[in-house]
């Protein structure tokens, strides 16, 4: 085949990809479904609500939540149309090397690394960041140079008039990759059922916060429910315009982390039993759910708590603190805790994502054999997972990475946008190929996702942009000096 960017893998190439499947194809339609919730709810519902509600949106937080939730809505579809069809793992990247072009779906494939890997890494962070709180419940406190970076802890000996330590890891961040890292390494069955349970866990807690909180909101808490427009001192000092409806969709982007993950439904196409039915139901299932779920959460929060109130370490634990100021400090031992759960299988969901478009990219030959290779006993990409979780448990406990949720923000927007796109294209080309699932509307739905995505990657932090394209176009360089002339189209 010419050497073209524009280049796209047949259909046929895909059809013979499903035949020679080597995973093992064990779950059902709920399971795929608590993969996609179990991806979902992390730490952004536990965290970014309080930083949404104070700085961009007050009350009004709940109306962020729909419009992000709006903009997931139309990816969802579009993915599913796309899953239904070619149910592979590469999930977005395997869509757009069919319908757009070669170097089109590997910037995808690129650009999922920053929302799975460093979706991941991030995740760790904050994992450890509440077991941090939740032994110290128990009254076991970890020393700083073993829960922080090197720099975060030298920043920490500072500030504390200590001196600066020799030595300094993120120990439990290092210590939960790996054993993600095994769980997912041992079997998909194991790496599913463990994800179960934590989902009924995190499930019960959110409901736990809906129901209960319930009780304690302060109607004139949401009085007004869209505060005029003002400037609001940021934590870096810098004043930014806050409230309004301004104020409500850079609330959507700030808290458009909260909903990542339902995509990564797509990526277990390989382990589904009956992938063009069942995953796009656990797509937009799991979607649904979450989305009703947040908006209660942020009508409770901002209910219980003034946004103006929301400051200092509420900006931490905004949900946590919302009990706690309301009386109910017990509340906050079963918060910390499920969010503590919850965590580990949003980052077991991300590093399963990642080692499947890995897989997905191998097979295609853009990617070494290496990260294609699956065990014979336990059936997973397992070279792969091992390397996915050194990366991720060395970044996550060597540097301070906290901030880059934006940077997995941008790189899933990217995707998402893609999708979209890439679901109206095949229409127009492929226009009777058989879709098990048909996106409604597509040609209102697929252009109003791309616009969406589009507007909230614009939102986002501008220096997280900054990082996100310059990760971008690295990925240019890669593709132009190895994948290009390693690609399987080559030989056909
Ligand atoms: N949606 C996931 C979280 O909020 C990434 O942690």
């Amino acid at each position: 085949m010419e050497n073209s960017i524009w280049r796209k893998k047949p259909m046929s190439a895909y059809e013979a990809d499903i035949k020679n499947n080597q995973l093992k194809r064990i779950m059902g339609k709920w399971s795929l479904t608590a993969i996609g919730i179990g991806g979902i709810i992390g730490g952004g519902i536990f965290v970014l609500t309080g930083t949404a509600a104070h700085y961009h949106a007050g009350p009004a937080l709940a109306l962020s939540f729909i419009i992000a939730g709006i903009g997931c809505v139309f990816a969802a579809l579009c993915y599913s149309e796309f899953a239904s069809m070619l149910p592979v793992e590469g999930s977005a990247y395997a869509y757009a090397y069919g319908t757009i072009g070669e170097l089109f779906a590997w910037i995808i494939g690129w650009g999922l690394i920053l929302e799975y890997a460093m979706g991941a890494m991030t995740v760790a962070v904050s994992w450890s960041g509440y077991f941090n709180k939740l032994v110290h419940l128990f009254g076991v406190d970890i020393p700083f140079y073993l829960r922080n970076d090197p720099w975060s802890a030298t920043t920490y000996a500072q500030a504390n008039g200590l001196d600066a330590p020799s030595f300094a890891l993120n120990l439990p961040a290092f210590l939960i990759t790996w054993l993600v890292t095994w769980i997912l390494v041992k079997g998909i069955k194991e790496a599913a059922n463990t994800n179960n349970l934590i989902v009924i866990l995190k499930v019960a807690a959110v409901i736990f916060v809906i129901i209960v909180g319930a009780f304690f909101v302060n109607y004139s808490n949401w009085e007004p429910f869209i505060p005029q427009p003002e400037m609001v001192v940021h934590e870096d000092g810098i004043a930014k315009e806050a409230y309004g409806w301004k104020g409500i969709f850079s609330g959507a982007a700030a808290i458009f982390f909260a909903y990542i993950g339902f995509d990564v439904v797509s990526t277990s196409a390989g382990e589904a039993i009956n992938p063009k039915k069942d995953i796009p139901f656990a797509i937009i299932a799991s979607l649904l759910i979450c989305t009703i779920l947040y908006i209660l959460v942020s009508l409770v929060l901002t209910g219980m708590m003034n946004y103006k109130d929301i400051t200092g370490d509420a900006l931490k634990a905004p949900v946590a603190m919302a009990f706690d100021k309301v009386g109910q400090p017990w509340a906050v031992f079963i918060i910390t805790a499920a969010a503590t759960a919850g965590l580990i299988s949003v980052m077991l969901v991300m590093m399963l994502g990642q080692t499947r478009v890995f897989l997905g990219m191998a097979k295609d030959g853009l990617l070494p054999n290496f990260f294609k290779e699956v065990h014979q006993t336990w059936q997973t990409p397992w070279k792969s997972t091992i390397l996915v979780g050194l990366v991720v448990s060395l970044v996550a406990s060597f540097t301070p990475i906290g901030i880059l949720s934006d940077m997995t923000s941008f790189g899933t927007l990217f995707a998402f946008a893609m999708v979209c796109l890439a679901v109206l294209i095949l229409r127009y080309r492929e226009p009777n190929r058989e879709r098990p699932f048909k996106t409604p509307m597509v040609y209102v739905i697929g252009p109003l996702g791309i616009v969406t995505n589009f507007a909230l990657m614009a939102l986002l932090d501008s220096k997280a942009q900054k990082f996100a394209i310059g990760w971008m176009l690295l990925g240019f360089v890669v593709y132009f000096i190895y994948s290009r002339n390693k690609s399987k189209l080559n030989d056909m």
